[in-house]
């Protein structure tokens, strides 16, 4: 079956979803491949903190109903080292700025509920997806649909918001792009627990056992995680033993961690990638495809939100004949990707324990952490990082809007 669009959309994580609602508003066609089912989409457990631009970018984009009745606005964390924990107050520190708690996974329900509802195309557990013609204006995007049907897309532009291990960016031509990386000598261990949060807002624990993170999805729901080595085999973590493990690493005189039942366990390992530039010919990477940060810091949503709301417009003008945003579309984005990747990287490194790590790496980082709680400016730069740059919130259409509530 040989079909057509505007812009041929590869993945259906936010990056995917949120860029065709974007294009939607502005009169532009998508079609929208995934190769999980919508369900397991809706499921699956990963970020939690979104930054005052990604509320910004989803309320202006018509997004937010729900993400305004339930997230929890927050305006600090706490750093814990040294048997203490100490606030760090974004409000104080930014002129007012904070983060939203409100699950990745309920940020996908809002935007997949508002794609069918606006009539969009969305095809979900597609297999054999391939993109070719990339240098040329009428890319390709082929895949098999659920009920086996072959399809071939013709498209004026294809987005590649498939994630890290996508198809989209190996299929640029070897030599096009210059990729950094660094693997981390440790992982995390994250559940999701059904038990009301021991804490109002977000512990970053530095522990000599390793790093500790509790978090939440919901005043009701936990969400924690615990620093473990990157082959550590999730079978030798019975729940009674990470709580015990969380309760050590968060231990505080006064204070105790609520525990329940445990919803969800994995381990995530940790990484930093960047690849550049985010284009080849008429395909534009998007998100986790183009970057990977670890996830101390939160950044990895809150990246691909804003890289897509920067393609949205750039395509919008590519379409109507003007290039020069498309042309700076990767150089835009990568001045934000390199600043979380180097926010995410400096959290990471002053928190984890390395492995084999000597005494005087211990000195530095809690040298390190004294000073961000002891100096403003030190706790200015954690707090204007952790709640994020503006993003580019230009969601005006050049044609009449459709489906834009
Ligand atoms: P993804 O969400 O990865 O979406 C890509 C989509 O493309 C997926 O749905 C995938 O199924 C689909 N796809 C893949 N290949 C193909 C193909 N060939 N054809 C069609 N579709 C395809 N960030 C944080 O800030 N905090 C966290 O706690 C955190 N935890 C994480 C835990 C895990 C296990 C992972 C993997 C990531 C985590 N991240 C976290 C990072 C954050 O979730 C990502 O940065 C975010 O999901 C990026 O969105 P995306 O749309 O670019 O990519
Ligand atoms: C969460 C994840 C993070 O990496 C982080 O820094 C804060 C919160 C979370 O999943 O809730």
């Amino acid at each position: 079956m040989r079909t057509r669009t505007q812009v041929g959309i590869v993945g259906g994580g936010p990056a995917g979803l949120l860029l065709s609602h974007l294009l939607a508003i502005r009169g532009i066609d998508s079609v929208l491949i995934e190769i999980r089912s919508r369900e397991y989409c809706e499921a699956r457990q990963r970020a939690g903190v979104l930054e005052d631009g990604s509320v910004a970018l989803l309320r202006s984009a018509g997004l937010a109903d729900r993400l305004d009745r339930q997230g929890l606005v927050h305006g600090g964390i706490y750093l814990q080292f040294d048997g203490q924990r100490r606030h760090v107050d974004f409000r104080d520190l930014t002129g007012g700025r904070t983060v939203t708690v409100y699950a990745q996974t309920e940020v996908v329900k809002d935007l997949i509920a508002r794609r069918l509802a606006d009539g969009g195309a969305l095809e979900f557990s597609v297999t054999d997806t391939e993109v070719a013609d990339l240098d040329t204006d009428q890319p390709l995007l082929r895949y098999t649909d659920s009920a086996g049907n072959r399809h071939e897309v013709a498209c004026d532009a294809i987005a590649g918001c498939d994630g890290f291990h996508g198809i989209c960016r190996p299929s640029i031509p070897a030599g096009v792009l210059t990729t950094w990386e660094r693997d981390y000598p440790y992982a995390w261990l994250g559940i999701l627990a059904d038990v009301a949060p021991s804490t109002d807002e977000l512990i970053y624990a530095h522990h000599p056992h390793g790093f500790a993170l509790h978090s939440l999805r919901s005043l009701s729901t936990s969400r924690l995680y615990l620093q473990v080595s990157p082959d550590e085999d999730i079978g030798e973590w019975p729940d009674e033993r990470i709580w015990a493990e969380l309760a050590h690493r968060f231990e505080l005189p006064g204070w105790t961690l609520k525990q329940g039942p445990v919803l969800d366990k994995s381990i995530t390992p940790m990484r930093s990638f960047v690849a550049a530039p985010m284009r080849y010919g008429r395909l534009f990477l998007a998100g986790d495809a183009a970057h990977i940060v670890p996830p101390t810091g939160a950044k990895g949503l809150n990246l691909a939100l804003a890289d897509v709301a920067v393609l949205a417009s750039a395509l919008d003008a590519l379409l109507h004949g003007d290039d020069q945003p498309a042309a700076v579309y990767s150089a835009t984005c990568l001045q934000r990707v390199w600043r979380s990747t180097h926010f995410s990287w400096w959290m990471t490194t002053m928190l984890h324990r390395s492995p084999g790590a000597d005494q005087m790496e211990t000195q530095l980082q809690l040298s390190q952490l004294r000073y961000v709680v002891s100096s403003r400016a030190a706790a200015t730069s954690l707090a204007e990082n952790y709640t994020g740059f503006p993003v580019e919130l230009t969601v005006e259409s050049r044609q009449p809007a459709q489906g834009a509530r």
